[in-house]
């Protein structure tokens, strides 16, 4: 370790379940082992650029490991390269970079580290190029970040999504209804497929594997003949047919990741209904999936990550992620990461195996 013994920890994008239990293995392991001063920066970069930060004592981080959120805040918006002002209601968008980066030097810090997903990260390499030691920690409920087989949060979020389809399947029973089941995850569809399979979804769409209406009225009928008066739709936000566009909520300019999905769940529910005229009704899931308490399998790997995180800045190995693979701790360059996603292959296995059990994905009969 360099002369100061000074570490900082950001957070940033959106929450999920677990980051306080990566920012308490960091900070533990940082004041526990090696005696390191830590320093939490507050609000995500935001933070950085406006000098809001404190410093993390023991006391701060322990106990923290069942919360869900962080601790430190974080934004989604907040980019020094980039840093969005509103002047006479006009939004305008000013480069900080040099202004942040002076900041963060008076905090005479060995390493920053970022716990974030790809445009925290994204930023974290710009940072890095420009000089800040950095090493970076995958955050994502989305599940979409290269480098890594899984990100921390993706387990917590497919758990809530399954439990949420599970209460739904007794009152579509009752009912003998269609229930759609909207689920975040952006453009990747992990989180549908895997709360879709845990969950026995009768059909799965997913953004990778654009839907046929046709072929999923067909299935809705089929089951409602043979007797299943019922169907259970799970469906990802960024999914769309084969003639349609991805539904978009809104677009939040300043914002990272500047589109917001949302409704295509309702779109599809309404013409599920008008089709068949079986009686359909949408839930869509919602943030409820990044809220609470992280799950242990959540809080193990982020511990897992956390601490190694600490290796990585003793030695140095700066401008990368620490990541898992085949459940081996890995170290990524943060090049490697960014600037692309990780999205569900056609052939994943899991889309196999949920075919094999008679699941449809709305592309084939
Ligand atoms: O990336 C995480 C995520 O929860 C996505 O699944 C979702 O599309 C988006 O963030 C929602 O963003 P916001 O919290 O800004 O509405």
């Amino acid at each position: 370790m360099r002369k100061y013994g000074r570490i900082a920890v950001l957070t940033g994008g959106g929450d999920c379940p677990g980051i306080n239990a990566v920012i308490r293995a960091v900070a533990k392991k940082a004041i526990l082992q090696h005696g390191l001063e830590v320093i939490g920066i507050e609000d995500g970069y935001e933070g950085a650029i406006l000098n809001h930060y404190r410093k993390l004592q023991f006391k701060d981080v322990s106990g923290i490991i069942t919360q869900g959120g962080t601790i430190l805040g974080t934004s989604n918006i907040a980019n020094p390269y980039r840093y969005a002002l509103k002047k006479n209601g006009i939004l305008e968008f000013k480069d900080v970079s040099k202004e942040t980066i002076s900041n963060i030097g008076k905090l005479e810090i060995d390493c920053l580290v970022c716990i974030g997903g790809d445009g925290t990260l994204s930023i974290a390499n710009d940072l890095y190029k420009d000089g800040v030691p950095i090493i970076g920690i995958p955050k994502t409920i989305d599940n979409d970040l290269r480098g890594t087989d899984i990100t921390f949060g993706f387990d917590s979020a497919v758990t809530i999504a399954t439990e949420g389809i599970d209460r739904l399947h007794s009152t579509a029973q009752s009912h003998h209804r269609v229930m759609v089941v909207e689920v975040m995850g952006r453009n990747a569809g992990w989180i549908a497929l895997h709360a879709g399979v845990a969950g026995g979804g009768d059909i799965i769409l997913i953004p990778e594997i654009p839907y046929n209406l046709d072929v999923i009225i067909e299935r809705v009928r089929e089951r409602s003949l043979s007797g299943k008066r019922f169907s259970i739709i799970v469906i990802s936000e960024g999914a769309r047919s084969i003639n349609g566009k991805t539904v978009i909520q809104k677009i939040v300019k300043e914002s990272l990741d500047p589109v917001r999905y949302g409704g295509v769940g309702f779109v599809l529910g309404t013409q599920i209904e008008e089709l068949t005229g079986i009686e359909t009704r949408t839930v869509v899931l919602g943030h409820l999936q990044r809220g609470g308490t992280p799950t242990p399998f959540d809080r193990v790997l982020a511990t897992r990550l956390g601490t190694r995180a600490v290796e990585m800045i003793l030695n140095e190995h700066f401008g990368s992620m620490v990541g898992i693979q085949k459940n081996e701790l890995v170290e990524v360059p943060l090049a490697e990461v960014v600037g692309g996603q990780r999205t569900v292959s056609p052939d994943d296995p899991l889309i196999s195996a949920a075919r094999e059990v008679g699941t449809s994905f709305g592309d084939k009969v």
